[in-house]
């Protein structure tokens, strides 16, 4: 009866957005490892940046922890998954010297990030790992190095203040869920200062970041309003915030779930843009969906800006209860 009072709202929604293969592939891992090997399975560091995920993980008999030595000895056998965002080499070392018994779900497109950083120092490169600091897999990939081996670039000031040793030759890497414009310009400018500096052999930004970025950007000139479903300490959901603010939209939030859309200060809206980052579970999208469905007369415009076909098979020791799965 009411429908016909609601004002209109065309949502634009991104597609490809949300998880990406290494995200599924890190789910599955804890979710496989708990059928397989009963609970509790412990999961070093939120396994990917979502808290609906870790709550639902935590509810099948996950346990969170930070630290290997959260482990209790009388759990020693239980399995333990390092996450999506990698590991410094220090992790699994401490988990042999524990006789811990540990699944990897690093994932392998940060593999490959970590291999070009210890490439890089075969060939007697200093390393300059473009990223944020503090972020998990920042930790991860200076960790494949030994102390000093590796720089940290956050911003073109950091370009301009690196200092580098004497005749010593450098080689970059880059955080896989970085912003593709500012590492544009990032990289401009070391290749500007050092113009010797070599590349790694494989771009570090990931398909899924470039992808969920382009959508955005061309999702967001003329959006009223532009939601990314992430959480805030999701890097690459942030950075489509900024692409989103970027290309035109005339506000862009972060908003983990459809109770914290600031209904008050949107304002009159007729075109919505929505993305969510890869860490981001497709049920928090269809909620915010329906919540505009409530106070809006909706219609959905898919913008498909890309493919992805990218699948990443988990470890050989739980390929069996895969094929058991219901
Ligand atoms: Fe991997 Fe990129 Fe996702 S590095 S975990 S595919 S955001």
């Amino acid at each position: 009866v009411t429908t016909g009072t609601k004002p209109s709202l065309t949502i634009r929604l991104c597609q490809p957005r949300g998880f990406c293969a290494g995200v599924d592939r890190a789910i599955q891992i804890v979710v496989l490892a708990i059928k397989k090997y009963g609970t509790p399975v412990y999961v070093r560091h939120e396994i990917v940046h979502n808290r609906y995920v870790v709550e639902g993980l935590q509810k099948l008999g996950a346990v969170f922890i930070e630290e290997l030595n959260e482990i209790p000895d009388e759990n020693q056998h239980c399995p333990v998954v390092f996450s999506a965002h990698g590991v410094p080499k220090s992790v699994p070392a401490d988990a042999k010297a524990r006789n811990l018994f540990y699944l990897d779900a690093t994932c392998p497109l940060v593999s490959k990030v970590h291999k070009q950083a210890i490439r890089h120092h075969r060939h007697g490169r200093h390393v300059l790992l473009i990223g944020h600091a503090g972020h998990p897999e920042v930790i991860g990939t200076m960790g494949q190095l030994p102390d000093g081996a590796v720089t940290l670039i956050e911003t073109e000031d950091d370009v301009r203040s690196f200092q580098p040793q004497d005749g010593l030759e450098l080689g970059f890497v880059t955080q896989t869920t970085l912003s593709v414009e500012d590492t544009a310009h990032i990289l401009e400018a070391l290749q500007e200062r050092f113009p010797a500096m070599q590349a790694p052999a494989a771009e570090s930004i990931c398909y899924a970041t470039t992808n969920r970025q382009e959508a955005v950007k061309e999702t967001a000139p003329g959006a009223d309003l532009y939601l990314v479903v992430g959480a805030p300490n999701s890097s690459n959901s942030r950075r489509l915030v900024e692409v989103a603010e970027r290309a035109g939209a005339r506000m862009s939030l972060l908003v983990q779930r459809a109770s914290e859309i600031p209904w008050d200060d949107i304002g009159d809206i007729s075109i919505l843009g929505l993305s969510a980052g890869a860490s981001a579970p497709e049920i928090i999208v269809d909620e915010i969906i329906e919540a505009f469905k409530q106070r809006f007369e909706v219609t959905v415009d898919l913008a498909i800006t890309a493919t992805e076909t990218e699948d990443f098979p988990v470890m050989r020791a739980l390929r069996d209860v895969e094929l058991t799965k219901a």
